[in-house]
């Protein structure tokens, strides 16, 4: 396996849990948040995550201390010179996506790959920023990431088959399910996924019935195992907003436009689990 050391860049809801399952996995993993607050945060998170496992007596507080002994927290792009594999899961943004990757190329060792795990940004664009375009590829993991068994390998015009083949085999070193897919705007799940939730917002917005009805028939009329709310505030407003902004720029069908109750919602900062209160209310829970 040519891929050892590995580096994560953002430790948000996704970045955290990419970093605790390949620490869990045995590998040393380097993460870089954008400061220290944000850092301690995120590993804070992962601290949080293993401590239930402990709790649970599903992991023995030697395992925990050794994951964490392979968690390294940075907040500079420059401590992932050595590694071999980058995964960015920085916010759902082209421009700050294209830079990050302009600026890990220039840092990281020639060998390294460098993969996004993007829910709808245009990975080819990211490979054009960099002079290594062979080896930039998609990793789009699913949250929660600890519990979500797919990733899917996301191989772009310019990804090199060896690039898919070897991150083919650290995701199932981590224990996790990949498939692959094209670079085409918001892949497979997404693609099936996003215009689900747009139109139980859009139902919900025209009266249809309560955000609790409409999760329960979802929930019991069809065996999905949360309804369409309760996973809109699991993945997080904003992610949405954004993630449906750009599959509606790149395919033009009226089904992918953010519908304006989620755009106001967002402007409220109304972001879903991770602000305190989306859908439902998470700080009065
Ligand atoms: N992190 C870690 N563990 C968690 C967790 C989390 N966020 N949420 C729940 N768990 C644990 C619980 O503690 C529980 O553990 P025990 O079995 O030890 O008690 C176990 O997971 C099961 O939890 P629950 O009984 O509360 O809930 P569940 O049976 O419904 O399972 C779930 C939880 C796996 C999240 C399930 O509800 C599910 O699959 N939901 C759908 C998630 C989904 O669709 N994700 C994809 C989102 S889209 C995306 O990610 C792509 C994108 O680009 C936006
Ligand atoms: P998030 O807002 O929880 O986390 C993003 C983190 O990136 C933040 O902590 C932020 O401080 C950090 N960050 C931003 N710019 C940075 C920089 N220049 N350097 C270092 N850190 C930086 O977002 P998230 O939900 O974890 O999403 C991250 C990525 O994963 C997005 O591309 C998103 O589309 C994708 N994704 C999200 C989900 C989901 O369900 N939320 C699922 C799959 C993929």
């Amino acid at each position: 396996m040519a891929i050892g050391r590995i580096g994560v860049i953002g430790c948000g809801l996704m970045g955290s849990g990419i970093a605790q399952v390949s620490a869990q996995a045995g590998f040393p993993t380097t993460v870089v948040e954008a400061n220290q607050a944000l850092l301690d945060k995120g590993l804070g998170g992962i601290r949080k995550s293993l401590e239930a496992l402990v709790a649970k007596a599903r992991m023995t507080t030697d395992d925990r201390d050794a994951v964490m002994g392979r968690l390294h927290g940075a907040t500079s792009l420059e401590a992932l010179r050595d590694v071999d594999l980058v995964i960015e899961a920085i916010t759902e943004n082209q421009p700050l996506k294209n830079e990050t990757f302009a600026k890990l190329d220039a840092i990281c060792a020639p060998h390294a790959l460098l993969a996004s795990n993007t829910s709808s940004c245009n990975v080819t664009a990211m490979a054009a920023a960099t002079k290594r375009p062979g080896q930039v590829l998609g990793l789009h993991f699913f949250n929660p990431v600890p519990l979500m068994k797919l990733v899917e390998v996301v191989q772009t015009l310019l990804t090199d088959d060896k690039a898919v083949r070897d991150a083919y085999d650290w995701v199932q070193a981590t224990g996790k399910v990949p498939v692959r897919t094209k670079d085409s705007t918001a892949f497979i799940v997404n693609r099936l996924l996003v215009p689900y939730l747009l139109d139980a917002i859009r139902a919900y917005e025209g009266g249809l019935a309560t955000l609790e009805d409409i999760d329960q028939a979802m929930k019991l009329g069809c065996g999905y195992p949360m309804g369409p709310f309760t996973l809109l505030d699991l993945v997080g407003l904003d992610t949405t907003m954004f993630v449906a902004e750009v599959m509606f720029e790149e395919y033009r069908e009226p089904r992918y436009a953010p519908p304006p109750l989620l755009k106001r919602m967002v402007m409220a900062g109304r972001l879903g689990r991770k602000s305190g209160k989306g859908f439902y209310d998470y700080e009065r829970k």
